[in-house]
């Protein structure tokens, strides 16, 4: 059992974290959050352009600055960037504010889940492939090393996803509804 007052999703891009967190989020009766939609609501601005116009390093100052904010609550389900765990400030407000769930994707999965997608800036380019096998080098041993629990989600649908997750955070994460210390 390891107690902690939120339970934070984190993985990269196309592992599922916004469709299984709301899912997982109605199971334990807890405030879905969506790290991205709040830096977009704060900022009043879509995350490309938010690009366009600061940069990744002006969106992860907004990332940063958000997450922060959300972490002082409790009660929370949040879903995360897959860039949040970057910066080392946030990856040390995840590991003191949560029960960290990482969503294991392979590059594979993600070329086929995200082959639709306009809306990530860091994608829109033709070697994706490329792109997302750098990002997993050099990230897969950050989600590793916060994690409580790890789940593949290459074979899953978003239910099956969350039905393992409800089972196995059953015995694993001891929920804490303390304040902020
Ligand atoms: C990013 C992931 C995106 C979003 C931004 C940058 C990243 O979030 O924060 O486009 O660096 O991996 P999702 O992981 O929710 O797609």
């Amino acid at each position: 059992m390891n107690p902690a007052p939120n339970l934070i999703l984190i993985g990269p891009m196309g592992a599922g974290k916004t469709c299984i967190g709301r899912r997982l989020a109605e199971r334990f009766t807890l405030d879905f959050v969506d790290a991205d939609q709040a830096i977009v609501d704060a900022a009043g601005a879509s995350i490309a352009t938010i690009f366009e116009h600061a940069g990744e390093a002006g969106f992860r100052q907004h990332e940063r600055d958000v997450l922060h904010a959300l972490l002082d609550g409790s009660g929370q389900l949040v879903s995360t960037g897959g860039g949040a765990v970057l910066d080392p400030d946030n990856r040390q407000a995840i590991a003191r504010r949560g029960f960290v769930v990482y969503l294991r994707v392979s590059v594979a999965a993600q070329l086929e889940r995200l082959a639709r997608d306009r809306t990530r800036p860091l994608l829109q380019r033709p070697d994706r492939e490329q792109v997302l096998q750098e990002m997993a080098a050099l990230r897969d041993p950050l989600y590793e090393a916060l994690a409580d629990l790890t789940l593949d989600t290459d074979l899953y649908t978003p239910a099956e996803a969350t039905a393992q997750l409800v089972l196995r955070l059953a015995t694993q994460w001891q929920r804490l509804d303390l304040p902020h210390e």
